[in-house]
């Protein structure tokens, strides 16, 4: 489970299971967000090229990422659609975003955190979509597609988390501090989300 405190919900893996479509469609949006989050974390601290480098890179996998969900939608003769409301990681940066912080934690390592465990979420429930589809007859191309992506995400958190070491000048101890910290942060928004009393949904996170 990586950094992660608390599994997902065991129901989780079922409703995903009988909305294929929808949690494809919700995939797809997830790969979309992470390319521009990258993106957008290069553009706003462009002090460190090898910063910089790193995510530009990470976010060329996610687009293609993206396109590989996006094939797997046209074959099945689905339209991408809206993304579906993301209130795990809106309510993640929120929480992230007000946590007061001293030297050597700053915006940009807690934000390289945010990205290190929204792939650690990420990474666990493709691990869920993996074993589901192991006990249904038709694998198809979604088991080699989660697969794949379930190693490349796991990579992607161990990218964010030398980063993050990296924007903290080089402090792993007090960054893996830090990364504990907001993962427990991380699994009381898990918590809180599927305790609403709304029903469990194919999305990836939330
Ligand atoms: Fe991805
Ligand atoms: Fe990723």
């Amino acid at each position: 489970m990586l950094c992660l405190k608390v599994p997902t919900d065991d129901a989780w893996a079922t409703v995903a299971m009988r909305d294929l479509d929808g949690i494809l469609v919700d995939h797809a949006h997830c790969e979309l967000k992470a390319a521009s989050n990258s993106l957008s974390l290069a553009a706003r601290y462009p002090a460190d090229v090898e910063i910089v480098q790193a995510l530009t890179d990470l976010a060329r996998e996610e687009i293609d990422h993206f396109q590989r969900v996006l094939s797997e939608l046209v074959a099945r003769g689905r339209q991408l659609g809206a993304p579906p409301i993301d209130d795990y990681a809106a309510a993640l940066r929120r929480a992230a975003s007000d946590l007061p912080r001293a030297p050597p934690h700053s915006p940009l390592v807690d934000r390289l955190l945010v990205g290190a465990l929204i792939e650690a979420r990420s990474c666990e429930r493709f691990r869920l979509l993996v074993e589901a589809l192991e006990h249904t007859e038709a694998r198809g191309d979604l088991h080699d597609l989660w697969t794949d992506l379930f190693a490349s995400e796991a990579q992607h958190y161990r990218v964010f988390v030398d980063l993050a070491v990296r924007a903290a000048g080089g402090d792993r101890e007090q960054t893996i501090a830090r990364l504990d910290w907001l993962a427990g942060v991380e699994a009381r928004i898990v918590v809180g989300l599927a305790s609403r009393g709304e029903a469990v949904r194919a999305t990836i996170h939330g």
